[in-house]
């Protein structure tokens, strides 16, 4: 059973619902959608990191989320499809997700990045970081369709940081 507390505040686009995740049966239900990603979805969400990192990329989600941190799941009945996380790391908050391949391309990475970009305004802990490979036009998109870019991103050889906040609402009306 994965524990659960329903966050998302949209319905659904493709039947797949986003869930706070903890637990020991959360990190294996995560863990076997990992192993089902291809090299390079595992790439990018892992900036490089093989599929033998996952278990150790999930290990706080298996000893209960440490406080403040935040783990969803969308799960398509009780499947884990797509993960997402918002994470202190050395005084920033910093969001990170991955949908597994056959999954991408649905709306679940939308769904995601809305409901980590509202806890982390509901926590106070905005602007919230995320890195990326400079190549991720997915992500690209993602950013530019669910968040306000807050400050320039910066670039290296190597990845892309952008500090990131909720889409501002009714921006356009
Ligand atoms: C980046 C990533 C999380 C996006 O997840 P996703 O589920 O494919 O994202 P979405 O389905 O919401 O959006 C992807 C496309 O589907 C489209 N889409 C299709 N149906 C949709 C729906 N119902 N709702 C919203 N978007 C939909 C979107 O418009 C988007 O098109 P675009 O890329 O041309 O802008 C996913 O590709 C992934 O896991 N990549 C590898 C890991 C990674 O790069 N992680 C980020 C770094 S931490």
């Amino acid at each position: 059973m994965v524990h659960e507390q329903a966050v998302a505040r949209d319905a659904p686009a493709v039947g797949a619902l986003v869930r706070h995740a903890a637990g020991p049966d959360a990190a294996a239900a995560i863990v076997d959608m990992l192993r089902r990603c291809s090299v390079d979805t595992l790439f990018h969400r892992m900036l490089g990191l093989s599929r033998d990192a996952a278990d150790q990329l999930v290990a706080p989600v298996r000893h209960g989320s440490p406080a403040g941190r935040v783990d969803l799941v969308a799960q398509r009945g009780c499947v884990v499809v797509g993960w997402g996380c918002l994470v202190p790391e050395n005084g920033v908050w910093e969001v990170a997700l991955v949908v597994e391949d056959s999954w991408q391309g649905r709306g679940v990475g939308d769904q995601l990045a809305r409901a980590l970009l509202a806890r982390a305004a509901d926590s106070g802990v905005l602007p919230v970081r995320a890195v990326t490979a400079p190549g991720n036009r997915r992500v690209a998109s993602l950013i530019g369709r669910c968040a306000e870019i807050v400050r320039p991103p910066t670039t290296t050889s190597d990845d892309i940081e952008y500090w990131l906040a909720p889409q501002e609402r009714g921006r356009d009306t």
